[in-house]
């Protein structure tokens, strides 16, 4: 190659560079712009080293805020796949009776396109951010109604996404800490039939998307465990179209961290696939340099655990940040749950999430893809 060869060559090179950079701004425009120069991907990345033996790493997402470059930025480089944290909740999707707004929604799938992620979809049915015209008029329904408008909203949602969701979480929080399904307007209208019409109406909708039934407090054995396992092995010897169990893991650094292992090693061997879905370990405020080491220390053993189960197939952070983290409005005087402080620098809890990922690189089991 002649040295103008050579450099025209460079030339050639840099303008694709340019063209394809300019592809990835328009493609997320309205999204984030421009990137910020104030925080930075780390040197390994958690989806980086995660992807190196299939294992997706998530964060769940405050579609405001990925208006803020820095913010965009992170959710971008350092995960593979993303959760919309209020946005596809029904209460969001459709304020007014057979009215939807997507648009929130169809910011954040935008965004994993852009930047070569999955979506986990969250969620369909749950007790919480229902539409009032929904409980308003629920307790004067007959069952017919009610479960005729379950399906409707559970259609259009999924039709709307066909094809872009990897994982939906389609049945939410279904069980009450005593082990009893939880007596909310679903099950008090429609019986217990409600969770697998739910199941089978996502499935009709989008075949190919995985369906999950999601769920805090069952990290460890006990009672609303082993309720959970029954019932969701009864789901799978009816035949009901159900790919997997979503492990929230909201821990709190006061107690020791959860068997997570041995319960997500249980639900897989029904033939499912596992995810920890919500990871977050809150403590005290202000938490001092040992109370974040135990922090540290509890999401590393969580990372573990999903990382040394194959079937583990995704491990999702609950809110990027402190700032942004739903614990202090929920629990008085307790906080600093997620990876990240308030200004979006990482805090020892990712150096110990990143570590595992790095040591499990060479030696974890490959997820099927
Ligand atoms: O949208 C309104 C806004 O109009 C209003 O000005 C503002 C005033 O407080 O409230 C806004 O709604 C809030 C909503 O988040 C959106 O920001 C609600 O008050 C608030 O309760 C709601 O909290 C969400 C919570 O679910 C609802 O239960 C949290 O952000 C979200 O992190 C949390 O996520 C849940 C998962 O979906 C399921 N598992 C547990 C997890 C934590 O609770």
């Amino acid at each position: 190659m002649t040295s103008r060869t050579r450099t025209l060559a460079r030339s050639a090179a840099v303008l694709l560079a340019l063209t394809a950079l300019a592809a990835l701004t328009a493609c997320t425009s309205g999204t984030a712009a421009t990137k910020d120069t104030s925080v930075a991907a780390s040197s390994t990345t958690l989806r980086a080293a995660a992807g190196k033996f299939g294992l997706k790493v998530g964060v769940a997402v405050n579609t405001d805020r990925l208006d803020d470059p820095a913010y965009a930025q992170l959710t971008g480089d350092e995960f593979s796949t993303v959760t919309p944290e209020n946005a596809m909740k029904w209460g969001l999707v459709e304020p007014t009776e057979g009215t939807y707004d997507w648009t929130a929604a169809d910011k954040l799938v935008a965004f994993a396109q852009a930047h070569g992620q999955l979506v986990r979809g969250h969620n369909l049915v749950w007790y919480q951010q229902l539409p009032t015209w929904l409980t308003d008029a629920a307790p004067k329904m007959s069952a017919a109604q009610l479960s005729a408008i379950l399906k409707a909203h559970i259609t259009a949602e999924v039709t709307h996404f066909k094809g872009e969701i990897w994982q939906w979480d389609v049945v939410n929080e279904a069980f009450d800490d005593n082990g009893e399904l939880r007596n909310d307007i679903w099950l008090e209208k429609l019986g217990p039939g409600y969770i697998a019409d739910a199941f089978r109406w996502a499935h009709e909708a989008d075949p190919a998307a995985k369906l999950f039934l999601n769920d805090y407090g069952i990290e460890d054995a006990g009672i609303k465990a082993s309720a959970e396992y029954a019932f969701v092995q009864d789901l799978k010897s009816q035949g009901v179209p159900i790919d997997g169990v979503g492990f929230e893991t909201h821990l709190d650094a006061t107690y020791a961290a959860p068997d997570l292992e041995t319960q997500l090693a249980k639900f897989a061997g029904l033939g499912l696939d596992v995810a920890v879905t919500e990871a977050d370990v809150r403590d005290q405020l202000p938490v001092s340099k040992a109370d974040v080491a135990t922090q540290s220390d509890i999401f590393a053993q969580t990372m573990q655990a999903c990382v040394d189960v194959p079937q583990c197939i995704s491990y999702t952070v609950w809110d990027l940040d402190d700032k942004d983290s739903w614990i202090p409005q929920t629990f008085s005087g307790e906080g600093a749950a997620t990876l990240y402080d308030d200004s979006l620098k990482p805090k020892p809890q990712f150096t110990a999430v990143q570590k595992v990922l790095v040591k499990a690189e060479k030696s974890a089991p490959q997820r099927s893809k």
